[in-house]
Order: C-alpha cells, then sequence, then structure tokens
C-alpha cells in the first residue's frame, strides 16, 4: 500500500461547463469530492494524504472565483473541522497561508490548533503553494545560514535541504494521482516527487469516486519502483 498519495484535483470548471453551470459550482462539487477521499483515505487507514487546494499561480484567476475559493475554504474547515477532528484527522497546510484573507487564516489556525495532537490520516492541503518558490526559500535559508557562520557548505545535503521544506515533517509521496487528464506537474511538489509514482485519470475531480481512488492504488502496487536501481527481476539477472 502507498504510504502517502499526493492529489492534483484539476477539472472542477471543465465539469461545471458541461452542465452549462458557472466555474464556482464545479470547485464546490470538487469539495463533496475531496470530503469522500479524506474519508475513504481514513478508512484504508493510508497515514498521509497531500491535495493542492490553490496555487501560487491561481491568483490569475478573475477575483470573483478567487474569493469563491477562499470563502469554500472556510466553509470547508466550518462545517468539517469537527467531524476530521473526531475521526482523528491532523490538518497540516503546506503553503504561505499567511498572506490569505484573514478569515481564511484564522480557520486555518484554528483547524491547525485543533488537530494538532490527532494521530489519524495526516491531511495536507497545499494552499498558496507553488514547488518552486518553495525551493527557492529553502535555499535562501541555506544561504543565509551559511552567510552567517551557522552552517558549512559540506553540511547541505538532502536530508538537511529536504528539513527546510513546507513538507519537512512528511515522507515523499509514493503516489501522484492528477485527474481530468492532463500530463504537467503543476509547479506541485516537484523536489518531494522525484521517485514517486504518477497516474493520470480522465476522470474529472468532481466525479472522482471512492473506487477511483482503489483503481488508482491497485495501479501502484503493480508498479516496479525501482529508485534508479534495478527491478527485482533485473536483480535475479544480476
Ligand atoms: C482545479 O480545477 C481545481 C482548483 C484550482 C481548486 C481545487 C479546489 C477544490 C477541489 C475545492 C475544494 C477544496 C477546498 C479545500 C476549498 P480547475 O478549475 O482548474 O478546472 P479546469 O481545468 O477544468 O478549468
Amino acid at each position: 500500500m502507498p504510504r502517502h498519495i499526493a492529489v492534483i484535483m484539476d477539472g472542477n470548471g471543465r465539469w461545471a461547463q458541461k452542465r452549462l453551470m458557472p466555474r464556482t459550482m464545479g470547485h464546490r462539487a470538487g469539495m463533496s469530492a475531496l470530503k469522500r477521499v479524506v474519508k475513504t483515505m481514513g478508512e484504508l487507514n493510508i497515514p498521509y494524504l497531500t491535495v493542492f487546494a490553490f496555487s501560487t499561480e491561481n491568483w490569475r484567476r478573475p477575483s470573483e472565483e478567487v474569493d469563491y475559493l477562499m470563502n469554500l475554504l472556510v466553509e470547508y474547515l466550518l462545517k468539517e473541522l469537527q467531524e476530521l477532528h473526531d475521526n482523528n484527522v491532523k490538518v497540516n497546510i503546506l503553503g504561505d497561508y499567511y498572506s490569505l484573507p484573514q478569515r481564511c487564516r484564522l480557520q486555518l489556525q484554528d483547524a491547525l490548533r485543533k488537530t494538532r495532537h490527532n494521530s489519524g490520516l495526516n491531511f495536507n492541503i497545499a494552499l498558496n503553494y507553488g514547488a518552486r518558490n518553495e525551493i527557492l526559500t529553502a535555499a535562501r535559508k541555506a544561504a543565509a545560514l551559511v552567510a552567517s557562520g551557522q552552517l558549512s557548505v559540506d553540511a547541505i545535503d538532502e536530508d538537511l535541504f529536504s528539513s527546510f521544506l513546507f513538507t519537512s515533517q512528511l515522507p515523499d509521496p509514493d503516489l501522484l494521482i492528477r485527474t481530468a487528464g492532463e500530463m504537467r506537474l503543476s509547479n506541485f511538489l516537484l523536489w518531494q516527487i522525484a521517485y514517486t509514482e504518477i497516474w493520470v485519470t480522465e476522470r474529472l475531480w468532481p466525479d472522482f469516486t471512492e473506487s477511483d481512488l482503489m483503481e488508482a492504488i491497485a495501479a501502484y502496487k503493480g508498479r516496479d519502483r525501482r529508485f534508479g536501481g534495478l527491478s527485482r527481476q533485473g536483480e535475479d539477472h544480476a
């Protein structure tokens, strides 16, 4: 079983367009899909889920859509926080949520505080997140420590660098799911997915169900993860 699943929840807009509805209705339906996936992950005892909810590039969308997404996030946390907490879910945010509107920040801080001692599913929400920015920030941290004499250049290894990222407390994802058929990474977890298995489905995010998740996990189980080495079969022949 994968321990950590990351998801690029794409296709909300297309789902709405197909139904001649405003894009925002797609995001609302996407919220229901997210609830289903969080529940299933808990039932499957998979310890880490990371979802891409809002990227640093999503600010380029029309302000009504950005506002809607921010309000949806607040609504989601208001409605779901108690249930998440009752189900022992630990909420974590990846990204610069301090620059989000105040009502979002306060709601997020409440969710982080309330669930911080929970030991069930680690539910990571990437918000105002961009991987290049994350890597640059980590590089600046390392450079500042070197410049102040607190760190030697040779001490900067993969583990130390990883500890400067938003994901410092998380294992790397085993499986990355992207919905709506696009074959790209969209600036998501670029450092962390070096050896992650990628599974793309045509299914639009609002239509994503438990059985799609099971299909992704089954595909993952059939993969031969070599991490740059040889496959088990290859080792037999070596
Ligand atoms: C991509 O679909 C989705 C997003 C930019 C936002 C993801 C948000 C949710 C699933 C809403 C619920 C979650 C929270 C935490 C509020 P798109 O709009 O890019 O779709 P398109 O490519 O079809 O236009």
